[in-house]
């Protein structure tokens, strides 16, 4: 038996203070708006969350990530905000929000909120000061206005495309025209204008003042912006290489915001901390993840790899690695509110070499092409999120992976909502699959999210996956769970993983420091288990053998005996 250790600085420290509670925690993101509604008026909010907390309480979960619940026109799904420093009257006031911070924290839960500082709404204030200003006006450059081009100025500036499809620049009335990297809606900001950074100082205190402990920082990789004059052909932007002085992308220059942001951040005790969304090179990833700029980032190999024993372990070694190279503790996420939900993409047939993965083509089938094994994906979704909930570091769970949700094909173009959807006329099928309201119980109208309806269709299939369904059947992937997040509370320990060779390609062997093992079997072929199991991620489990796509807890005293060296 081989045995290969990998450890993250915590590991040596072993540091449990009040400070680093984030290192190996297991935060679950709310999207608010689909999660519960409070005030039946077919969109989630604030109150809907309160009346929920001690269901989060019961779920073993250590913080609460609140996706954006700001004034927002939802554009995209509130990722367009109006105003940082309030709560969209449809969602609450910041008295709910007070609430919310209390019932939390009573519960020994903390608290974290999206920041999203690339681009405002063009509702915000100083995107309608701007276009109100003119043409010159100071208050245009908060924000990245240029001219056009051709005769009269009628044509974009440059040919660079949006992450939502078509043109990433906009005409105002006045001729001039605005960059927006998203949607229509999400005018890029100026970066370099001192008001805008001060702006967003103020906002990070805000909410540190009334109690948050750390944020979630969207696109943090693309704020700081030199983008040239003349400005470079889109062919000529990908050409650049991105090793820091990219016009546009993961710039170093963006750690000088984040070092200003990180003063505020250690102002409080304990400090705030926060995460990146940075969709950069693994080699650039600690440069967020440094205790001197966001302190921890998003890891996303996992929602790019398929249920695939060699590319799970190559990604849990990489990612551990570079969290010792930044000090930070590696993130793992298997779903969020941008993917289609894991137990849907271990469902569908391997990817294949075409360009669209088969979850996508799926989706735009209407849930038809290809066909998808629905008790296949949710069995290897268990059997990863057991994996996953086992791995030194913290879990980012996102809100009805606790249920085993499959993703939502069933909602009509008409009542589609992704930005991304409507501006590619379909060609992007979007992310509304995995945002449809969550269903609490069976019987109850619109599940049990609210008396007002849901926002996005919710299917018949629900009423298997409803909380009130799941608690009574200790089966169910909600009492999976529980019982794993309560498990994980007795036997978490520092931050290091030994990989136990298991001569098989197909099976991955795990111990953590203190004698706790985990195995997953990815392939259909059972291994040889002859020790009693703490947790099993499918049933029936005999107890002498790990059937296929499972993954199994166990202390040493039970190891196979084939595996003990
Ligand atoms: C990343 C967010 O997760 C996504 O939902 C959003 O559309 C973009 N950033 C733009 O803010």
């Amino acid at each position: 038996m081989s045995h290969s250790t990998v450890e993250t600085t915590a590991a040596r420290t072993d540091d449990a203070s009040a400070g680093s509670w984030w290192r190996q925690a297991v935060v679950y993101q709310i999207y608010p708006r689909s999660f519960a509604d409070a005030n039946a008026d077919g969109l989630g909010d604030l109150r809907g969350i309160l009346s929920h907390v001690d269901y989060l309480a019961e779920l073993g979960i250590d913080a609460v990530w609140l996706s954006p619940f700001y004034p927002s026109a939802l554009a995209d799904g509130g990722y367009d905000v109006a105003d940082y420093r309030d709560v969209d009257p449809r969602l609450g006031t910041l008295d709910d929000f007070d609430d919310l911070v209390t019932a939390l924290h009573t519960r020994g839960l903390r608290i974290v909120v999206d920041i999203v500082p690339n681009h405002t709404s063009d509702l915000h204030p100083w995107f309608r000061e701007a276009l109100a200003g003119g043409r010159g006006s100071g208050a245009r450059d908060r924000y990245i206005f240029r001219e056009g081009t051709g005769p009269d100025g009628s044509e974009p500036p440059t040919d660079w495309q949006s992450f939502f499809g078509g043109s990433a620049w906009e005409r105002v009335e006045d001729g001039q025209w605005y960059l927006h990297n998203f949607a229509v809606e999400q005018p890029d900001l100026n970066w370099s204008h001192p008001q805008v950074r001060a702006d967003f100082l103020a906002t990070l205190r805000f909410w540190s003042d009334r109690g948050v402990d750390g944020f979630r920082i969207d696109v943090a990789h693309m704020l700081t912006k030199d983008l040239g004059d003349p400005l470079p052909t889109w062919a000529e932007l990908q050409a650049r290489p991105i090793d820091g002085s990219h016009p546009m992308i993961d710039r170093d220059d963006v750690h000088d915001v984040y070092a200003e942001w990180r003063s505020v951040f250690d102002s409080y005790d304990p400090p705030r901390t926060a995460v990146a969304e940075a969709w950069v090179h693994p080699s650039r990833v600690p440069l967020y993840a440094r205790p001197e700029s966001l302190g921890q980032s998003f890891n996303f190999d996992l929602l790019l790899a398929e249920f695939d024993a060699g590319q799970f372990r190559t990604v849990v070694t990489d990612n551990l690695e570079l969290a010792t190279r930044s000090g930070s503790s590696s993130t793992w996420v298997l779903s969020n509110h941008d993917v289609v939900r894991h137990p849907t993409r271990y469902g569908l047939p391997a990817r294949t070499s075409t360009a669209q993965t088969p979850a996508l083509e799926w989706l735009r089938s209407g849930g038809i092409e290809p066909a998808l094994d629905r008790d296949r994906g949710l069995r290897r979704a268990r059997a990863a999120s057991l994996l996953v909930l086992a791995l030194p570091g913290s879990t980012y769970l996102y809100q009805g992976e606790e249920l085993g949700l499959h993703e939502v094909a069933e909602i009509p173009d008409e009542v589609r909502q992704d930005p991304a959807y409507v501006r590619t006329k379909g060609a992007q099928i979007g992310r509304d699959g995995c945002r449809v309201p969550l269903p609490w119980s069976a019987h109850a109208p619109a599940f049990g999210f609210g008396a007002g309806g849901a926002h996005l269709p919710q299917p018949d299939w629900y009423a298997a996956c409803a909380v009130d369904v799941e608690s009574a059947d200790p089966g169910s992937t909600l009492s999976m769970y529980r019982r794993a997040l309560a498990l994980r509370h007795q036997l978490q320990t520092k931050e290091q993983l030994t990989w136990i060779e298991t001569g098989r390609p197909d099976v991955l062997h795990f111990e953590r420091a203190n004698g706790w093992h985990v195995l997953t079997t990815f392939g259909t072929d059972p291994y040889p288990f002859p020790g009693s199991a703490l947790l099993v991620s499918s049933s029936p489990f005999a107890g002498d053998v790990v059937p296929g796509e499972t993954t199994v807890w166990f202390r040493r005293g039970a190891l196979p005996s084939s595996q003990d060296g």
